[in-house]
């Protein structure tokens, strides 16, 4: 774990305005000021432009909550990687399960997705994990790799310095159900397993792997003592300065 960055993100998904997002970064700056860890908070694309001034010199890193694989042309209502390069974002969420359930997202355009960010120059975290069903079934650890490997389709050993995963049982989304510690690592030692098998140990022992799924301040730091849980994808508690703060102190 020594060699790899811990890495704690929000993702506010569909809320706060530009306006109602001063407010949350304002309190969020001198609340994470001395974390021991990368924190980064991925806004609405209308917040970008305001989270990305507003964090200019603090160590908050500021990402999109998704991006168009294609780089320009008639896409009517999307945003492509250079235009989030351009703004000064530095990271992207790709293939979050909200994304795949409500807006048809596919392993295969979330792998184009991927490397669409990768070549503008993004950092990608590249959500995968399992529903309720897949789980009762007994099939996490299959579906996982399989969605693991898609996703990465074509991607370099060296872009993975670029690439974060995060594991979010699909169930344990905005449910108030998180996995327990040992199914959060059993399930990111099989991540890191995949990735040992695409690009070889080094890669996968340098690559941070988030838990995201109901973590909050409660329970953040047994997650995060877990060996292959490198850090958090947070949603709802990501949007309460304290709560966040208190996730990324667990990091530290
Ligand atoms: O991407 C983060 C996420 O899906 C987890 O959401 O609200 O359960 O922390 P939440």
């Amino acid at each position: 774990k020594a060699n790899r960055k811990a890495i704690i993100a929000g993702n506010w998904k569909m809320n706060k305005t530009a306006t109602e997002a001063v407010e949350l970064i304002d309190a969020l700056i001198p609340a994470v000021k001395d974390a021991n860890c990368e924190v980064v908070i991925c806004t609405p694309f209308t917040t970008l432009v305001t989270a990305v001034e507003k964090t200019k010199g603090t160590n908050i890193h500021v990402g999109a909550e998704n991006v168009h694989f294609e780089k320009s042309g008639a896409f009517t209502g999307e945003i492509s990687a250079d235009m989030l390069v351009d703004l000064g974002v530095e990271y992207v969420i790709t293939g979050h399960s909200e994304r795949r359930q409500y807006f048809a997202e596919t392993d295969e355009t979330v792998n184009k997705r991927t490397l669409a960010a990768l070549n503008a120059g993004l950092k990608v975290l590249v959500c995968v994990g399992e529903n309720l069903t897949q789980r009762e079934q007994g099939v996490t650890e299959e579906l996982v790799r399989m969605q693991t490997k898609i996703a990465l389709n074509g991607v370099t050993a060296e872009q993975m310095a670029n690439v974060v995963i995060a594991y979010e049982p699909v169930w344990a989304i905005g449910t108030g159900k998180t996995a327990t510690s040992d199914q959060a690592q059993e399930v990111c030692a099989a991540i890191r397993k995949v990735l040992g098998e695409l690009y070889g140990e080094a890669v996968a022992k340098a690559t941070t792997i988030q838990y995201g799924g109901s973590m909050n301040a409660g329970n953040a730091e047994e997650l995060l003592g877990k060996p292959d849980v490198d850090g958090g994808l947070i949603g709802g508690a990501s949007l309460k300065a304290d709560a966040f703060a208190t996730i990324v102190a667990a990091a530290s």
